[in-house]
């Protein structure tokens, strides 16, 4: 049976953890995988979530079943976090959601929840987006068509090719939007550029999908949620898949939310029962344990306060870690001005080489980013900076 099925090439941007490994060069450096890493190059647990373990491990009696939707603390935890105390949507009983296996079962369990709405509706992605997408929507059988979104020629964002593309979208199809931090490029919407999509939104009638990853590494948590707040606010129907792999350091616990925003509570129950169905088909019900510790830091005022120093912390870091690398590149007379780094937000910036530059800095340097020319920026240091500037400017 099995002989049918071909061997894969490896994942786009898992396969880079791989090829770093084998890597024998003691000087490689690991810009690859989106993960928090500290100056030693080491992703550590938050202090918060450590605490949070302490008190989880000696006030869990029992690993019975938890039921269907998660763990009910958690999801009001994040619907607060990112739509803000008392906001009108949780008020008014509009929101379905469910604990997910990460960020990836959020996507996928929406993408089937939209399947089952309407098999022939697109979903329309920004070129470039996350690699992932398009198997976790594709998968589910649903069509994918993209939106221009960022000029790799001048480094930013093309809002007005993305706008007149927008303007097309038929109404009833789905949107996909990065909440903040644009993973791969780094490049976000202004207020304004939002005000814009919410407007094209009304006029067209298609339903924004926003997938949010980095909640605090742009600006800050509550910056970085104006973009979906105001799509939630002011629309019907909205969609967003969350995780708190990057911003909790979770990663391996697999930690995400699906939420939909309904136009009435008689829908949102019908469609909490729905999301239900779909995630008791795949996987039954999510993992609990990784969201009973962000439950336990975002019920208690300390840790909570704690948690958002450390987000803060790693904010602020590679924001710096962003200068290092522009000027580095400054000071090793790179032909080209790399100040737009500066202006990309969160974890990501994408260089705007070519995808030969990046083979190319890979196979004599050692330095392992995605082909795309994304980079994680949490994995430069003060240590490898001098070297990853060096090897960058000798390909361009
Ligand atoms: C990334 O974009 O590198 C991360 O979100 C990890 C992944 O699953 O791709």
């Amino acid at each position: 049976m099995f002989e049918v099925l071909p061997l894969l090439p490896p994942d786009p941007i898992l396969g880079l953890s791989a090829a770093f490994k084998a890597d024998n060069n003691p000087k490689k450096i690991d810009l690859g995988v989106g993960v928090y890493k500290n100056e030693q190059g080491h992703t550590p647990i938050l202090s918060s979530v450590a605490k949070a373990q302490k008190i989880l491990l000696a006030k869990e009696d029992s690993k019975t079943y938890i039921s269907p939707q998660g763990v009910q603390g958690y999801i009001d935890g994040m619907l607060e976090l990112m739509l803000g105390q008392g906001n009108k949507v949780l008020l008014a009983d509009r929101v379905a959601a469910v604990q997910a296996p990460g960020g990836c079962g959020a996507l996928r369990i929406l993408s089937e929840l939209l399947k089952r709405c309407n098999d022939k509706l697109t979903v329309w992605v920004s070129d470039p987006t996350w690699a992932n997408h398009v198997p976790l929507i594709g998968n589910a059988g649903l069509n994918i068509e993209t939106y221009p979104y960022f000029n790799k020629q001048d480094a930013s964002i093309n809002f007005d090719a993305m706008v007149s593309c927008l303007e097309k979208v038929k109404k009833g199809d789905v949107v996909l939007l990065h909440g903040c931090c644009h993973n791969p490029t780094g490049a976000d919407l202004t207020k304004q550029q939002w005000q814009k999509v919410l407007e094209l939104a009304q006029q067209r009638g298609f339903i924004p999908f926003i997938d949010i990853a980095y909640l605090g590494f742009g600006d800050g948590i509550e910056e970085d949620a104006y973009g979906l707040r105001l799509l939630v606010n002011n629309l019907p129907e909205v969609l967003i898949a969350a995780s708190c792999s990057k911003n909790f350091g979770l990663y391996r616990e697999r930690v995400g939310l699906a939420a939909m925003i309904t136009s009435d509570s008689h829908i949102r129950k019908a469609i909490q029962s729905q999301i239900q169905a779909i995630a008791r088909g795949i996987y039954s019900m999510p993992p609990s344990y990784g969201g009973a510790l962000v439950d336990i830091i975002l019920s208690d005022a300390d840790l909570r306060q704690e948690w958002k120093q450390e987000v803060e912390a790693m904010r602020a870091r590679m924001k710096d870690l962003r200068a290092l690398l522009v000027n580095k590149l400054a000071e090793k007379g790179a032909s080209r001005d790399f100040s737009f780094v500066n202006q990309q937000k969160g974890m990501f910036s994408y260089l705007c080489i070519t995808p030969e530059q990046v083979q190319e800095v890979r196979s004599k340097h050692s330095v392992y980013f995605v082909d795309s020319s994304r980079v994680n920026i949490a994995g430069i240091s003060k240590r490898n900076v001098d070297e990853l500037a060096s090897a960058l400017v000798s390909v361009l």
